[in-house]
Order: C-alpha cells, then structure tokens, then sequence
C-alpha cells in the first residue's frame, strides 16, 4: 500500500462510471480541467482509455460491468492498490432500454433495471470503505428527469431512475453519520449516443433535435458539458449542505411548456 496521504493537499479523488462517452467523459475533462485526480470505470477498456489520454491529471481506468458485482469487486479492489481513499463517487452508467410494455420481456427489464439502480448500488457500496477515509465525501447518482414524467417505451427506464431517487434519499439518510452527502442529478435530454439511440434508433435528427428544442424554454437540448457543470458543483464545497436531494437539468423542460 502507498503511504496514506490524508493532507488537504492531495487533489480530490473521484470515481466515474460511464466513463467512456456522453456525460460521463465531459465529467472526467471537467474534473480534470478542476485538478481532480480520477478513476474512469467502463465496461470497454478502449473508449474509456481514451477519454483518460485527454486528461492531464492522474487517472487509472477500471474495466467492469457495474451489473456484475465480482467485476465491480476486482476493479475496486485494483484501485484501492493507489488510492486508500476517496472523496467521490458518480453513478454516471446506464442504458435506456427503450421498448414497449408488450414487448420488454423479463431478461430485457432486468437489463435496465440491473444497470441504472442495482449498479450504482454496487459500486457505492463497495466503495464505502475508500469514501469513509475521503474529504467531504460525496456519492452523486446520475437520475433523470423521466423518474417523474412518462415517456412511451421508458417503462423500465423510468423505474429505474425513480427507484434511484428513492436510493439517494434513503443513502443520504444512512450515510450522513459517515459525513458521506448524497445528491442525484437529473438530466433532461442530453445531446448523447443515448439520446441518438432513443426508441430502436431514431437518430437525432436536426428535425427532432429543433422539435425537441422548442419544447425547452430555454430553448435548446443540453450538452453533456451543461450537466458536467452540475455535477462539479454537486461535488464542491459550495454543495456541503446539499444532500438527500434531487438537482434537475434540463432547460426548464420540465417547469412547463414555452406556450
Ligand atoms: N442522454 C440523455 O438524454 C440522458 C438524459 C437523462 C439522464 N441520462 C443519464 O445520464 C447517464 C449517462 O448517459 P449518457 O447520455 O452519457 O449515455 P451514453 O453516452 O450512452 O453513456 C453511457 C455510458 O455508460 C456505460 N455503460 C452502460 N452500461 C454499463 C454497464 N453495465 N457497466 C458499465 N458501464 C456501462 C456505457 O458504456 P458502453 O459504451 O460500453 O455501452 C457508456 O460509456 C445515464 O445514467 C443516463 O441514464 C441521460
């Protein structure tokens, strides 16, 4: 083991999943950009490999699946072999699953489900240990404004991002004994590959992208550095008193309609 650097001077330390795209990888270039030193967990070592070549700080990539909780383990377990704390944890993976009631049979739900909300519970808990040893440590869920608004074909993804609401209060309340905040963040939608892959494929058009636009008062779709932003702050001090909550990006999507 390294010695144990408990001095305020270290950079902060944070885990990323997701870490390979979309928000994820803009969360990484930010919290480079802010000196963090990072941990990228992807379940494909390439594209993860390659958002840590962009950052100029200390970064070490994990390759799991967040479903399977041995990956989940050995990963941890190679970066507690560095760091012997840490200071955040973002619950960024997860995938939308989009299909029908009728059609989403059971393996497709637990797909879902097993990402988005067993997933971050399995990487949170197996990273209490670094986090209790971390400075003003922070677990920040990466939810979605659809854990309060349907949409057709979600049923599972809306599930899983309500039930990870539910986690986060219920985490914020356990752990704060430990010093340890929980905070979700809600994107609407966000110029990703998720979105593009919305329902089977229909690409994001420049069509539906200005339709979707329009339904923004703020009239535009998010980029994934818009939700970044949002993340940094949810992990900074400026946020010390934020915890057991939801944060909500999305243009004011979601407060009502432009007309
Ligand atoms: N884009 C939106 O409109 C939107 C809106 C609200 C909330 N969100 C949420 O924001 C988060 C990030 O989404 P995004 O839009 O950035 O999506 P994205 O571009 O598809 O990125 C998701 C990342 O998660 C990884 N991932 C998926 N399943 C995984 C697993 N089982 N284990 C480990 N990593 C896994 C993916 O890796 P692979 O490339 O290997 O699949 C990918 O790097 C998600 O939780 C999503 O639900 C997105």
């Amino acid at each position: 083991m390294p010695p144990e650097d408990r001095s305020d001077h270290r950079p902060r330390r944070a885990l990323i999943t997701g870490a390979g795209g979309g928000i994820g990888a803009a969360l990484a270039a930010r919290l480079a950009a802010d000196g963090w030193a990072l941990a990228l967990l992807g379940r494909r070592r390439g594209p993860v490999g390659q958002v840590a070549a962009r950052c100029a700080t200390e970064t070490h990539v994990l390759e799991a699946d967040v479903r399977d909780e041995d990956a989940v383990d050995r990963a941890v377990a190679r970066l507690e072999a560095a760091w012997d704390a840490l200071d955040a944890v973002v619950n960024n993976a997860g995938i939308a699953g989009f299909a029908g009631i009728g059609q989403a049979g059971a393996q497709s739900v637990r797909e879902v489900l097993e990402c988005n909300l067993l997933g971050a519970h399995l990487v949170a808990r197996r990273c209490l240990g670094l986090l209790r040893r971390g400075r003003e440590p922070v677990i920040v869920n990466v939810a979605s404004t659809l854990a309060h608004v349907g949409l057709p074909g979600a049923s599972a993804y809306c599930a899983s991002k309500a039930g990870l609401l539910g986690w986060t209060r219920a985490a914020a309340v356990e752990l704060a004994a430990d010093g340890i905040r929980v905070v979700a963040v809600s994107p609407g939608p966000v110029r990703t590959p998720m979105l593009e892959g919305e329902r089977g494929g229909e690409s994001a058009s420049a069509d539906r992208l200005a339709r979707l636009a329009a339904r923004h008062p703020l009239g535009r779709v998010a980029e994934p550095a818009d939700v970044a932003d949002v993340i940094a702050f949810a992990l900074s001090r400026g946020a010390r008193f934020v915890t057991g909550t939801e944060i909500t990006v999305d243009g004011g999507l979601t407060a009502g309609s432009p007309e």
